[in-house]
């Protein structure tokens, strides 16, 4: 295992620059092989087999406590499954912590905890970026790269509407800005997945649909592989290209959103009555 992440980090070195960052955009295959983890005597996931198309935005619907947060916790490993594998273009990543898997391009939204409340806007994104970009330190590469990364910091806050609000501190920040601003964060750090758990909930109305847009935006790149958790089917109508059901922990339907959303067992399922009796 120690051998196979040096020789893998000494290979990463060797790329030239150039197929690095090829590779970087190349939108990932995620997929999870009988993924499973118990609670006690209860499965919150159960055996959930299922292949994220690369660069598709897939829905992953159900009632409330059918283990949506827990599959996406397992995916980015805030939780460890008891059974079953997690892929990551062709990686078993089941067992590495959640930092690991956001170096190899797993980028979820937490619902506020990623901010640094007392910095700027502007400082958030920075971060960020730093976080994402080489190692190595070098004076002559110093100030080319703060402007870069200013530069940078100011294009993905404009793509999120907050080039204006740069430098008020985060916390100052409206909640549906705050959720902005974490969307910020998540394109600084040019993920490959991205993961977004009820991304408009507690947002104001005129606040969600910038939030849609923006998911829109991130989806008609094709550069990425989303997973979004939503409760309101207009947004999953609007938005997905796949819905994935999962009811009591089980994958139970999944395919385009025409056919899906109209499957009995979809409508009573969603509608949090038994689908499996
Ligand atoms: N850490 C935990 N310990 C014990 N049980 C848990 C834990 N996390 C989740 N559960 C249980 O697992 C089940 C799935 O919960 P989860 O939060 O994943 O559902 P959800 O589909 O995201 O629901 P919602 O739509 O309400 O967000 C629930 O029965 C929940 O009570
Ligand atoms: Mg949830």
């Amino acid at each position: 295992m120690g051998d196979r992440i040096f020789a893998s980090a000494k290979s990463e070195k060797a790329r030239s620059g150039l197929a690095a960052s090829a590779e970087r955009n190349a939108p990932a295959l995620l997929a999870t092989d009988g993924l499973s983890i118990r609670f006690g005597g209860h499965a919150a996931v159960d055996g959930v087999s299922c292949r994220f198309p690369p660069g598709t935005l897939t829905a992953i619907v159900g009632p409330n406590g059918a283990g949506k947060t827990t599959y996406f916790n397992l995916i980015s490993g805030q939780l460890r499954a008891s059974s079953g594998e997690v892929w990551l273009n062709g990686e078993r990543i089941t067992h590495l912590p959640p930092s690991a898997r956001a170096r190899r391009g797993i980028g979820r939204a937490f619902q506020l905890t990623n901010l640094f409340p007392n910095l700027s806007v502007l400082e958030n994104v920075r971060l960020a970026i730093q976080a994402r970009s080489k190692p190595g330190f070098s004076l002559l590469r110093l100030a080319d790269d703060a402007t870069e990364i200013l530069e940078q910091a100011f294009a993905v806050l404009g793509r999120v509407h907050l080039e204006n609000r740069a430098n008020i501190a985060a916390a100052a920040l409206s909640h549906g800005d705050q959720r902005k601003l974490e969307v910020a964060i998540l394109l600084a750090m040019q993920p490959r997945i991205f993961m977004f758990d009820e991304p408009t909930a507690g947002m104001s109305v005129d606040e969600v649909p910038v939030l849609l847009d923006l998911i829109e935006a991130i989806k008609a790149e094709r550069q990425h592989t989303i997973l979004l958790v939503e409760h309101k089917m207009d947004v999953v109508r609007r938005l997905a290209d796949r819905i994935v059901v999962l009811h009591q922990g089980r994958l139970v339907a999944e395919g385009d959103p025409a056919s899906v959303v109209n499957l009995p067992i979809v409508r009573e399922a969603y509608l949090g009555r038994s689908a499996l009796s």
